[in-house]
């Protein structure tokens, strides 16, 4: 399109909508975009346009038709409007530079990444777009939120995951509170070897012991479709939780919840696998836990108060009884744990199949296959 063309076109849109001197008005516009003068404009009439060019033309055309304002006042308002953005942007990257050094001077370790995630939170944008979102004045509404939800990071270590009420797993939504353990990227490994194994089995039932916040549970539902699945936790709570999760994820079809102490309340026998990240703390290193974790994250889903084998030991000589011939059981594992718990599973004739390291190198995942042989139970 060439100049006198969008001149034209100018001309005859802001006829449309009453202007009254039409022309005039196009001609500012076309020469603030082109940035030439509006005197000289007729000597470019044969000049061709950018796609650009033209695009921020209507723009400006429509924006004056809408707002019903000549194109002087438009430009003047733009030039204010840049001008404060441009000093709120500057006042709220000092807010959150401030908020960082806050959590920092509190020992929060990412603080700039746990800052950047409250802020996003409170101006309700994603985090990895909130240095665009930082040029609107911050009310003080929100200001008061900001430092309420900093405060309960810093000085209580609140971690930021049930701060921010949702976290992800396995790229799904899901919603934490202190009712559950935040799920952790290493279960991520467990749910993957689980769905290399599932993938191949027609119609696979799953049953996951210890089931929190639904994570596991829910995405083997959803990674596999023809899977059917029930979550089981002793923790009534936790179950409200993966309850709210599985209409999140919009499961419900594949998966089903049910409170029991381990296997007392499930009466299928026919699991084709059974999946566990028990508590598996033992005692001694409760004590040494991260504030963020002990103080916070449910003392059910972390210890068994023991040696921190007791679910590992119970599940796997009782694990036979549920699953079909051939059937597997695959377990999260804490960083030192894989052999003992392998060994385990072996007494209770399970052969090892797999062990998986996590990205620390540490053997996290330990899968059996029920073997032949009943159990020596
Ligand atoms: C380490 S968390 C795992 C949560 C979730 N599966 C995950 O991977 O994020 C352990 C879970 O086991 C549950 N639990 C503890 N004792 C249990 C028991 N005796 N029977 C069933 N579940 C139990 C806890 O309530 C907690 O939800």
């Amino acid at each position: 399109m060439k100049l006198l063309d969008i001149l034209k076109f100018s001309e005859e849109y802001l006829k449309k909508y009453s202007f009254s001197k039409p022309r005039l008005e196009s001609e500012k516009v076309i020469s603030y975009v082109l940035k030439l003068d509006r005197i000289t404009l007729y000597a470019y009439f044969d000049m061709d346009l950018t796609l650009e060019q033209k695009d921020k033309i209507k723009e400006y055309l429509k924006a004056m038709a809408r707002k019903r304002v000549l194109f002087d006042e438009l430009s003047k308002n733009e030039v204010e409007e840049k001008k404060s953005q441009k000093t709120f942007e500057k006042e709220n990257q000092e807010l959150l530079l401030k908020c960082i050094e806050y959590l920092k001077n509190n020992s929060v370790i990412d603080s700039k990444l746990d800052a950047e995630y409250i802020f996003a939170h409170v101006l309700k944008v994603r985090r990895n777009i909130l240095s665009m979102n930082l040029k609107r004045e911050i009310t003080l509404k929100e200001k008061d939120e900001i430092k309420k939800l900093l405060h309960e990071r810093a000085k209580d270590k609140k971690p930021l995951q049930y701060i921010l009420g949702e976290w992800e797993f396995y790229g799904y939504p899901f919603k934490v509170d202190s009712r559950v353990l935040i799920p952790r990227a290493d279960t991520e490994i467990l749910v993957e070897q689980c769905k290399f194994i599932l993938q191949e089995i027609e119609n696979p039932k799953v049953l996951d012991i210890g089931t929190g916040s639904g994570a596991i549970s829910i995405t083997v539902a959803k990674e596999i479709p023809t899977s059917s699945v029930l979550g089981a936790d002793i923790s009534l709570d936790a179950l409200e939780v993966a309850k709210i999760n599985r209409s999140l994820n919009k499961v419900e079809e594949n998966l089903k919840f049910i409170k029991s102490d381990i296997f007392s309340n499930i009466k299928d026998k026919d699991f084709d696998m059974i999946i566990s990240n028990p508590p598996y703390i033992p005692q001694s290193e409760y004590e040494e836990l991260m504030p963020e974790v002990k103080l916070h994250e449910p003392l059910g889903a972390l210890t068994d108060k023991g040696n921190g084998y007791f679910f590992y030991e119970k599940i796997s000589k009782e694990a036979s009884d549920y699953l079909k011939v051939d059937g597997y059981l695959a377990f999260e594992v804490g960083y030192n744990q894989a052999e003992t718990v392998s060994k385990l599973m072996e007494k209770s004739k399970f052969d090892i199949i797999a062990i998986v390291k996590d990205y620390g190198g540490i053997e996290r995942v330990v899968i059996g296959r029920k073997s032949g042989e009943s159990s020596v139970n």
